[in-house]
């Protein structure tokens, strides 16, 4: 199947997506496309060499990403023309989520979702605030500043293969979180793995609900139920 892929700027679900999207690129043909926001997170959270990776799988998978595209979005309106059996956006921001529930095409994602709608391509969405409510998630390493003494030099950024860490604050667009950092700092104050508490919203929620109403759009829960789907599609 020739399926797009596209990565919001979502940190939640975004390594349960990947490893999802590794397991798709083994059997089909893979193009990514990544939002402004997306392309940051992947590099926050350490992804994107999988990505580089993915793409080297097969000749006809590309990156596309929106920095790279024009207003209109040329992109767009090729996918019905590429005949592209399947579009999933997982994980989708409440952002892009409540862009796609109002009609709102202004973003490479959100002109893609509209087209997929025209061309009657199904696409599948996991939104990442599906409930009303508290909700746990990791976030990117950080210096906790209580115990930094600012080092000079760090003694952690010696390990560092991109001299992101500049106490007391580590260089988002360096980090690749590929944690080499990782108890190097004789204070510890560099924080790897940390787990924070969100509150989900009342009207995200009720966006990602929505998002069903729209004729060729089915959300699903959880990345994983994406492989089920694709072996179901498969069958018929
Ligand atoms: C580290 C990090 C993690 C984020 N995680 C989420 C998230 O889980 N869900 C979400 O809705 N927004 C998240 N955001 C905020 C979005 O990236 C932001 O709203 C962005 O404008 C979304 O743009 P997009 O929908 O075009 O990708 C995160 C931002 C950062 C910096």
């Amino acid at each position: 199947m020739r399926i797009i892929w596209a990565i919001t700027g979502a940190g939640h679900l975004i390594k349960e997506s990947i490893d999802v999207l590794e397991k798709i690129s083994e059997e089909h043909e893979i193009t990514i496309i990544t939002s402004k926001a997306g392309e940051e997170v992947l590099q926050l959270y350490g992804y994107t060499n999988t990505i580089n990776n993915i793409i080297t799988k097969n000749k006809n998978n590309q990156l596309i990403k929106d920095e790279d595209q024009q207003y209109s979005y040329p992109f767009s309106g090729k996918i019905t023309e590429y005949k592209y059996d399947l579009i999933i956006i997982a994980p989708a921001t409440a952002n892009t989520t409540a862009k796609i529930v109002h009609g709102i095409a202004d973003t490479l994602i959100t002109n893609v979702a509209a087209q997929s709608g025209k061309g009657r391509i199904p696409l599948l969405i996991i939104p990442v605030d599906q409930k009303e409510g508290l909700l746990q998630t990791q976030i990117p390493p950080y210096i906790d500043k209580k115990l930094c003494k600012k080092h000079d030099p760090c003694y952690a950024n010696r390990y560092c293969p991109e001299d992101a860490i500049h106490p007391p604050k580590i260089d988002a667009t360096k980090c690749t979180s590929c944690k080499k950092c990782e108890k190097k700092c004789p204070e510890n104050a560099i924080i790897t793995d940390k787990i924070i508490e969100i509150y989900i919203r009342k009207i995200d929620a009720d966006n990602a609900k929505h998002l069903n109403n729209i004729e060729n759009i089915t959300t699903l829960e959880k990345p994983e139920e994406i492989l089920e789907k694709i072996r179901k599609m498969e069958k018929n």
